[in-house]
């Protein structure tokens, strides 16, 4: 059985902490949550969806080379979604372990799998806690879900832990939800503090003992989305119903800010 150690805990003043931190003040309120019509914290399978073409980045790269060591070629993807990560290495790997605490996204990654004849096995959990019913892989995948996490700390050291020959962890530069804080402040009167970046994850890895190689490089934009669909994503996202999705329409449009998640990603890699 592969034990999770944690050496700096939450510590007070430790990077970990910071995180936890900087996580716990950017949670939904809970008189907000009581009223929302539906989870603002849901995600849609299908704007998660591998590509069959998937382009060539600093995190497949990583993935590729890693691969090429072993002769099992195996992959666990945490927290893996309908399985983006993992699927871009098709003809790489042999066998993927998918994570995931959401029965839509595992189903999703299943049904992708299946497509793309990749001999798979989905598991329902949340990272660390799933770690012995995943084992142990060549690779360990871990894109876009260290922003989903407050122990930031033992899901890393989890992630080492799973890992025999590499990690790859794909995050925003920030936290992909921060573009939307003014309008937490427009339609509830929440002002969020400064949100958390790669480089406090960072701070998290190296208190960890963890020295990774670190990529910044900038994604290509999302295939665009039908407006309509994503006026009714925001408007969920922000706890609102939704006969209030016009009010939220005509605020995306007057806003003069962000109103998408920031194209820059930060590749971290690292041997365990
Ligand atoms: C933004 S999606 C990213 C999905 C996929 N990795 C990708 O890059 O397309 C985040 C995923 O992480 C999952 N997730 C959140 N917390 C998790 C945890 N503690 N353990 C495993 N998965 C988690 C969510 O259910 C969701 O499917």
């Amino acid at each position: 059985m592969v034990v999770v150690e944690t050496p700096t805990g939450t510590q007070p003043g430790t990077a970990a902490a910071r995180w936890s931190a900087l996580m716990a003040a950017r949670a939904v309120p809970d008189e907000i949550l009581a009223h929302a019509p539906a989870s603002p914290y849901r995600q849609d399978p299908e704007r998660f969806r591998p590509v069959a073409d998937p382009p060539d980045t600093p995190s497949r790269r990583v993935g590729v080379a890693v691969l090429a060591e072993s002769a099992e070629r195996t992959v666990l993807d945490v927290g893996c979604g309908a399985g983006a990560a993992s699927l871009a290495l098709v003809g790489e790997a042999r066998h993927v372990v998918g994570v995931d605490p959401a029965s839509d996204m595992l189903a999703a990654f299943v049904g992708a799998c299946l497509e793309w004849g990749m001999p798979y096995q989905a598991v329902l959990g949340s990272w660390p806690e799933a770690l012995p019913d995943t084992g142990t892989a060549d690779l360990v995948l871990c894109h876009h879900v260290g922003y989903d996490t407050a122990d930031l700390a033992a899901f890393a050291a989890g992630l080492g832990a799973a890992a025999r020959r590499g990690v790859v962890m794909e995050l925003h530069a920030t936290h992909p939800q921060a573009w939307l804080d003014p309008f937490w402040q427009r339609f509830h009167g929440v002002r969020r503090p400064a949100p958390p970046t790669a480089d406090d994850a960072l701070a998290v890895l190296t208190e960890l003992g963890v020295e990774p190689e670190v990529q910044r490089w900038t994604a290509d934009p999302r295939p665009p989305e039908d407006p309509d669909a994503r006026v009714v994503r925001v408007t969920r996202r922000l706890c609102l119903p939704p006969e209030r999705a016009g009010e939220v329409a005509a605020a995306l449009a007057a806003h003069d800010g962000p109103t998408a998640p920031p194209a820059e990603r930060v590749t971290f890699s690292w041997r365990p």
